[in-house]
């Protein structure tokens, strides 16, 4: 009996492959044209101007929405512009609950907004039900959530989260690029729109700054479109080419990383030279009950606190070779870099240090390379502190 609907590993390999009409090309053509002819006056054919559609941003569109439970999506030019795009939804002054502990990023976007007039920002602990309760009774339009967290991988639970939001009127969102829809659906757990930055782990080879937005609703998904095309922030179309072909191996490269990174994770655990590990795979991690349950597999990203100041920091970073000293995560390639001072600068220190994010924590994207050169290469780093 052929399933009701595909597996997700079927839906990234076989999306939009042999539909071509025009030539019976296996692989979906590249639509680069800016523009798209009427067929008459008043007579619009399926796309007009590429700001507003174009058939691989679509295609990308359309297989993100079917991975994640979602009615449909928008392709942005990146995460950000993923995340910028849905604060258009909320009217002026509307109250936004983020984690202390996201991205550095969409903190500075969030404080921007905030200091234009355009919102007012809280940023808390949501795994502190005393601080989500306080701030909940304050009415906010829109939770955002974002687990495994950035850099620290505290997960929460989306779902008693999503319900006590709908209580209180608000709108739900979660940034689920660190897991992908192969280990995490947040849909499915009462979200209303799932963010991604398709730069890390759907594209997967650090070669595409995109972004996508997947909408629960048809009507969320539509005023969502609307908003793109207003103001401008769709992807280029050799992006999202680039991307689903990305997105193809994602199930693959996912099960393989992760499994790296659990090696890792073990390896790192036992080290004296460590201080903690911040892994949702690890039995002892507080996120370990909650991500069993939530998410199909702890993931390829981890971070850990060294046994040393800043200048030993430095001295352990000069010396790798196989993970480079780099931001961003979810390629191939293993990367590290030192939220600190490169992804998590946007930040204040006060709001660093609130958040757990110290001068001696290292974040690793596990990559593909053999677990034991990975392993090889730590341990000479560790053992040369
Ligand atoms: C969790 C998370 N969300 C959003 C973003 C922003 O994505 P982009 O860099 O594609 O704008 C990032 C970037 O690192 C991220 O880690």
């Amino acid at each position: 009996m052929p399933p009701d609907r595909p597996a997700s590993s079927t839906i990234c390999v076989n999306a939009h492959i042999g539909q071509d009409t025009a030539y019976g090309a296996v692989i979906a053509p590249l639509y680069l044209s800016s523009t798209y002819k009427f067929k008459a006056l008043d007579e619009i054919g399926p796309y007009d101007y590429g700001r507003g559609g174009n058939p691989n941003r679509d295609a990308l569109a359309s297989t993100l929405a079917q991975l994640e439970g979602g009615a449909g999506g928008v392709i942005t030019a990146s995460g950000l512009a993923a995340i910028d795009l849905v604060l258009n939804l909320l009217d002026q002054d509307a109250l936004v609950i983020a984690p202390h502990d996201c991205y550095g990023g969409t903190q500075r976007l969030l404080h921007s907004r905030q200091a234009q007039g355009r919102l007012r920002v809280r940023f808390i602990d949501q795994s502190d039900g005393q601080a989500v309760a306080q701030a909940y009774a304050d009415k906010p339009a829109l939770v955002f959530i974002e687990t495994p967290s950035n850099p620290l991988m505290r997960v929460v639970n989306v779902a008693a989260l999503a319900s006590t939001a709908k209580q209180a009127g608000a709108m739900v969102v979660c940034d689920n690029t660190f897991l992908s829809p192969v280990r995490q659906t947040p849909l499915a757990l009462g979200a209303d729109i799932v963010v991604h930055s398709t730069t890390k782990f759907i594209n997967g080879h650090s070669d595409v700054v995109g972004g996508a937005v997947i909408a629960k609703t048809a009507e969320l998904a539509k005023t969502l479109s609307w908003w793109a095309n207003c103001t401008g922030v769709t992807g280029a179309p050799f992006d999202a080419y680039q991307t689903l072909r990305g997105l193809r191996t994602l199930h693959t490269r996912m099960d393989a990383q992760e499994t790296n990174a659990l090696n890792i994770a073990h390896f790192l655990h036992d080290h004296p030279r460590i201080k903690h590990v911040y892994y949702p795979g690890l039995g002892d991690d507080p996120g370990y009950e909650l991500a069993n349950t939530q998410q199909s597999g702890p993931g390829a990203i981890l971070s850990f606190d060294l046994h040393c100041d800043r200048d030993g920091v430095r001295e352990f970073l000069a010396q790798t070779q196989l993970f480079q000293l780099a931001e961003s995560l979810g390629g191939t390639e293993s990367l590290i870099c030192h939220p600190a001072s490169m992804t998590h600068r946007a930040m204040d220190q006060d709001a660093r240090t609130k958040a757990g994010i110290g001068e001696s924590l290292i974040r690793l994207s596990v990559g593909l390379e053999r677990s034991e050169d990975q392993l090889a290469e730590l341990s000479v780093l560790l053992s040369a502190l």
